[in-house]
């Protein structure tokens, strides 16, 4: 499946670097052995994770909630006290653990880029930042000894030594520690037919098929699944070592839903394919037919998704004027690729006249269209791109 040339998703540019730019070629596959869906190539790991990485965690407060509500769990439910030692591979600005250090209980946050490293440590997070992998896990095992609790969401889609991860992951959590990932859901991809999921920074969308299998080639099993809403649809996948836990009913429903939804079957992929092509011409036309009415078209939310969406469909500055964005780390750039469409802080959406807008971060619609109610008031149209292209 081709997506044709890509630039990195996250790499939001500035006017005088227009010319520099990376681009790859974008092609996903499905594997049959180990049932993973995933990029075939991807650009090196510090093209995509440096002290540059655009994408801040915290500004949503909706997630800010979920993390909290994660960090509340764990504490219940796997019983920590201020000897546990929590561990978070991706801590990005330190979403999760702030709510961990707030109780006072020993962790640490791993992220390699810099910047969103910094951050974390500023909101007096113990933070380390590095790539993770067996040799990293070995060194942390050594000053701080094993973990209870390892925690990496929304992280293990974007690293192609994945196996190095895993592998990381058994060596530092103890014999009847916890592992919880959480990422986008190769069946909520499917069903939303959202294929702005797929970028280089998501090189692999999970299931709990691949995951399992993932896990089992180096000792351990999931023993529990939890599904949630966040970023398209999200599965949060409980692990350990085998035959450690109980492993729960979940696990066995969610494995009947994927034999259901075909997600092991590559005749599935095709017809994803023929989806995502089909939903490709009727946006650009959409957008083209209102420039044609006059109509000026803006976007909201600059994800990384929104690159994808972007760069895959062929929409540039001369369809959408501008997209709003609340992110310090965008606001005043340029999105990637061949789009270059000015990025403004999302304060400024009320103030500026627009007859369609296209909602980028539609993960987000709840609490987007909560804040922007008056632009509906105003006769303002959302452009919802995915599951259907929908205007509200
Ligand atoms: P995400 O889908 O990867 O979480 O990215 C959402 C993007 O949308 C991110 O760049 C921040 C932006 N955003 C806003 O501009 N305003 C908002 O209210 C929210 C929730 C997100």
């Amino acid at each position: 499946m081709s997506f044709g040339s890509m630039p990195i998703a996250n790499s939001f540019i500035k006017k005088n670097n227009f010319k520099k730019q990376f681009f790859y070629k974008m092609e996903a596959g499905f594997c049959k052995n180990c049932t993973t869906f995933q990029l075939i190539k991807v650009p090196k790991a510090k093209m995509m994770f440096n002290e540059n990485y655009a994408y801040l965690a915290s500004t949503s407060k909706f997630m800010k909630k979920h993390w909290g509500e994660l960090s509340k769990n764990i504490v219940k439910n796997l019983k920590l006290n201020k000897n546990s030692f929590v561990v978070e591979v991706g801590s990005n600005d330190g979403i999760f653990l702030e709510n961990i250090s707030r109780k006072k209980i020993g962790h640490l946050g791993i992220d390699a880029s810099k910047n969103v490293c910094d951050i974390a440590k500023s909101k007096g997070i113990n933070s380390l930042n590095a790539f993770f992998n067996t040799k990293t896990a070995k060194k942390i095992k050594l000053k701080y000894g094993k973990a209870d609790v390892i925690v990496c969401t929304n992280t293990m889609h974007h690293i192609e030594d994945i196996n190095g991860v895993v592998e990381g992951m058994g060596e530092l959590i103890k014999d009847n520690g916890t592992i919880i990932t959480e990422d986008p859901s190769l069946n909520e991809m499917l069903k939303k037919n959202a294929y702005d999921q797929i970028y280089a920074e998501h090189m692999y969308i999970w299931s709990l098929s691949s995951m399992n299998f993932l896990f089992g080639k180096h000792g351990m099993e999931i023993y529990h699944i939890e599904n949630n809403n966040n970023h398209g649809g999200c599965s949060r996948y409980f692990i350990a070592k085998k035959n450690v836990k109980k492993i729960t009913k979940n696990v066995l429903t969610h494995m009947s839903l994927e034999k259901k939804l075909g997600v092991n079957k590559l005749s599935t992929f095709l017809k994803f394919k023929d989806k995502i092509n089909f939903l490709k011409k009727k946006l650009k036309s959409l957008l083209i037919d209102l420039k044609d009415k006059k109509k000026i078209i803006v976007g909201y939310g600059a994800p990384a998704k929104s690159s994808t969406i972007l760069n895959f469909c062929g929409i540039d500055n001369k369809l959408i004027d501008k997209i709003f964005d609340n992110s310090e780390t965008k606001i005043g750039k340029y999105t990637p690729g061949k789009s270059l469409i000015k990025i403004e802080n999302s304060d400024n959406f009320r103030k500026t006249k627009s007859d369609y807008c296209i909602l980028f971060a539609w993960n987000h619609k709840k609490e987007i269209l909560l804040k922007e109610n008056n632009y509906s008031k105003k006769n303002g149209k959302w452009i919802i791109p995915v599951p259907k292209l929908k205007i509200v």
